[in-house]
């Protein structure tokens, strides 16, 4: 299988050019994001950041998380409902940041995103995918851009979705975000050793999606084509 893994901060445009990188040589896109963000949403919807001493492996136990292509397009359900048009804010990120330090909830999550790398030729992003899902990827990419730019796009991209933000806020849940994703103890976002770095700030999405498709076409894709 080709498995290319995609890290970096939020609002680098990892979803974006992993979409579009994954269309190019048709393979799966996984936003492994969106895993983490199913279980935030979980954790809000049922009130139980307020809660003491709940399990919260004893709840994901009963939430029965699945992955399904539709279309091939990604989506995530979670007891029988479809997510996908429920994670995608503000609030369910910070939660999604959140529940992402705990270790009950990273293993249970791991085992589905090497589960599927195993079997797909996928573009895989998220935080942690080059050093701890798949270290073996056949290529590992961590896209970054200055603070102010990620926090920029963020804020067209929830205005464009029909949102009133902004833009401080949007800045401020970026910058919080980086500080926990970055500062917690198990599987931090951090690059690979032997990912490639690319900084974004000053590169528009084609700009980036042909930077990781060049890198992609360097490598040797005879030997996957069959397995494509
Ligand atoms: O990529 P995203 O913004 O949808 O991710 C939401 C949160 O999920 C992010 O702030 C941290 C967590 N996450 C993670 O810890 N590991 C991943 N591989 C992907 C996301």
């Amino acid at each position: 299988m080709l498995n290319i893994a995609i890290d970096g901060p939020a609002g680098a445009g990892k979803s974006s050019v992993a979409r579009k990188v994954a269309e190019i040589f048709n393979i799966f896109y996984f936003d492994t994001g969106a895993l983490y963000r199913a279980v935030g949403f979980y954790m809000l919807k049922k009130g139980l950041f307020n809660r003491q001493g709940f399990s919260i492996e004893g709840e994901l136990a009963f939430c029965n998380l699945e992955l399904k292509y539709l279309n091939k397009k990604q989506h995530i359900f979670l007891c029988g409902e479809d997510l996908n048009s429920h994670i995608r804010t503000s609030n369910v990120a910070a939660a999604a940041s959140f529940v992402s330090r705990n270790l009950k909830v990273r293993e249970y999550l791991l085992n589905m995103q090497r589960d599927f790398a195993k079997v797909h030729s996928v573009v895989m992003d998220g935080r942690d995918i080059g050093t701890v899902v798949l270290p073996s990827a056949n290529l590992k990419v961590f896209l970054t851009a200055s603070l102010r730019a990620r926090a920029f796009r963020r804020y067209k991209e929830l205005i464009l979705n029909g949102g009133n933000y902004n833009f401080e806020d949007v800045f401020n849940n970026i910058k919080a975000r980086d500080l926990s994703d970055s500062a917690r103890e198990i599987a931090p976002l951090r690059a690979a050793k032997d990912a490639v770095v690319i900084d974004t700030t000053h590169f528009s999405l084609d700009e980036s999606v042909k930077k990781v498709q060049s890198l992609v076409e360097q490598l040797n894709l005879e030997e996957y084509i069959e397995l494509l």
